[in-house]
């Protein structure tokens, strides 16, 4: 019996064909995709992958053999070669190019497993080591540091790993450059344990870790660029000595227990460029040291007692572009017009009763948070509360055509079409694969 397919699924079928191959496979079809490639299976064989590359050279590691021994007892598989490169998976491992052996210099363990073993003796051994990075090793932290891998390492990352650190242990560490412990606790009596004695100090972060005290009134860490000791719980005052790390760039403060005022000394910090002291106990007026720092690109002093006025340099920051005073005591008009409003991305000054804007200068589609002032100076009425946080921080995105993005929302975006396309393409392609099916059936029949 001869195939006679009907003139319309002439037309239809390629049709449906191409619609399932170009959008098939985007729809994430239930039905397996049928994709140009299966007549491949069976003729071509699965791209070889061969054995796994043996150890290089002739057989036997280049790592000196103290060393690999010493990476062995820690548990770490060295079926490769651990210099060979590329290091294998999520461990990755670097070698200097001594001859005849060649030695760990850096090594980064993550996702250990429980019985992973990072003993004082195997650190001994790894004294070569410039760089160690735990991520997500929740294993005990080795006791005791032996004296020349502690001063020989320089970069040192615990992120979620060795449990517990204190501050006596990570002190001798006296040679690192870059240090960061995040969420692992610190048990310490303040910061100026651990950083007394690291005088090579370029990046700091110590965040998420309970680290308790005041901050330092005597830094010995002029080189820092990088200073983050956000998430803590720091005590006290922000130290005016605090301008001695004249390289700074990055300033994050930000949720502790401080308070006091910010010293005038901060403007010290010219290079400064992100600063952060928000979630704090500070209070007192914005310093117009401030206004020194012309590479400021990111100011937060959000949820603080800071009060005053918003002084006007900060609408004449060339560089400023994200500024968050929200939640704060700050009062008066604030200094800026449509015109420097603009040249920020971000603006925040929601949660200042006191605070008002001149309704000449801005207008209430900027959605600041505050009401307008009186020609005292004074806000007219309570700030409109109906809007939603984000609706009422003032961003380049939602600035202007409030009504457009309302509206965008509202019509529920692209969700309605493109479930009306995966519902089509279901329904083609079961369509196809009953064509294809029938056309096979009477193939097999006649
Ligand atoms: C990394 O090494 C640790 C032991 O050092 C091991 O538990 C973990 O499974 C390794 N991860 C990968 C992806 O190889
Ligand atoms: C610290 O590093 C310097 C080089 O930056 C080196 O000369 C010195 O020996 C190191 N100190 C220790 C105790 O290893
Ligand atoms: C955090 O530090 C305090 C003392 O400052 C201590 O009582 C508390 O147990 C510590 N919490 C953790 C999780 O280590
Ligand atoms: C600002 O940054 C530029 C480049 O990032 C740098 O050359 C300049 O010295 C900085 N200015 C100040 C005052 O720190
Ligand atoms: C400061 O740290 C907090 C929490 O770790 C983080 O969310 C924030 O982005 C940081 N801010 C700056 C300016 O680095
Ligand atoms: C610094 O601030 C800018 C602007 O807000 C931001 O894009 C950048 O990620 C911040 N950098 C750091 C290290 O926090
Ligand atoms: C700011 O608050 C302090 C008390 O924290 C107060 O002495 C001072 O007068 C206030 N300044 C202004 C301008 O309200
Ligand atoms: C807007 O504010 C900026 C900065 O304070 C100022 O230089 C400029 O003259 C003001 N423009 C108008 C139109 O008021
Ligand atoms: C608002 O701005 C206008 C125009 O610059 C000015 O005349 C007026 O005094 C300002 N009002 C307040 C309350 O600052």
């Amino acid at each position: 019996m001869d195939l006679k397919v009907p003139p319309f699924a002439v037309i239809l079928i390629p049709l449906l064909l191409s619609h399932i191959w170009t959008g098939g496979d985007a729809a994430h079809s239930p039905s397996p995709s049928p994709k140009p490639a299966p007549a491949a299976r069976g003729t071509a064989p699965p791209v070889a992958r061969g054995p796994a590359p043996p150890v290089a050279r002739g057989g036997r590691s280049t790592l000196d053999p103290r060393q690999l021994t010493a990476l062995q007892s820690i548990g770490l598989s060295t079926t490769r070669d651990p210099c060979a490169l590329p290091s294998p998976h999520d461990n990755a491992t670097a070698c200097d190019n001594a001859a005849p052996f060649r030695h760990l210099v850096s090594l980064r363990l993550a996702n250990c497993s429980p019985d992973v073993d990072l003993s004082s003796t195997a650190l001994s051994a790894l004294s070569t080591l410039r760089s160690l990075s735990l991520l997500h090793c929740p294993i005990p932290a080795p006791r005791r540091l032996p004296t020349p891998f502690a001063s020989s390492l320089r970069s040192f990352s615990c992120v979620s790993s060795l449990r517990r650190l204190t501050g006596v242990w990570l002190s001798r560490l006296v040679n690192l450059t870059d240090l960061a412990v995040v969420d692992v606790p610190i048990s310490t009596s303040s910061p100026a344990v651990v950083l007394s004695q690291m005088h090579h100090l370029r990046s700091l972060t110590i965040s998420r870790a309970n680290l308790s005290g005041g901050l330092p009134h005597h830094w010995h860490n002029v080189d820092l660029v990088h200073l983050d000791l956000s998430s803590n719980t720091l005590k006290g005052p922000i130290p005016s000595s605090i301008s001695v790390l004249g390289y700074l760039e990055t300033l994050n403060l930000s949720s502790n227990g401080l308070a006091g005022t910010l010293p005038d000394s901060i403007g010290d910090l010219v290079f400064l460029k992100n600063a952060s002291f928000s979630q704090n106990s500070l209070s007192g007026p914005i310093p117009t040291s401030i206004s020194q720092l012309s590479n400021l690109t990111h100011l937060d002093l959000s949820s603080n007692q800071f009060n005053g006025s918003i002084p006007r340099f900060l609408s004449e920051m060339k560089e400023l572009k994200f500024l968050n005073l929200e939640n704060n005591n700050f009062q008066g008009v604030i200094p800026f017009n449509t015109t420097s409003i603009k040249k920020l991305e971000v603006l925040k000054v929601r949660g200042n009763s006191d605070l008002c804007y001149n309704h000449t200068l801005l207008s209430s589609k900027m959605k600041l948070g505050i009401a307008p002032c009186d020609k005292y100076g004074l806000p007219v009425s309570p700030p409109p509360d109906k809007s939603s946080k984000s609706d009422s921080d003032y961003s380049d995105d939602d600035g202007e055509d409030d009504d457009n993005g309302d509206a965008k929302k509202r019509s529920g975006g692209h969700h309605g079409p493109s479930k009306l396309v995966l519902g089509v393409a279901i329904g083609l392609s079961c369509l196809v694969f009953l064509v294809i099916f029938l056309i096979c059936l009477s193939r097999v029949c006649g």
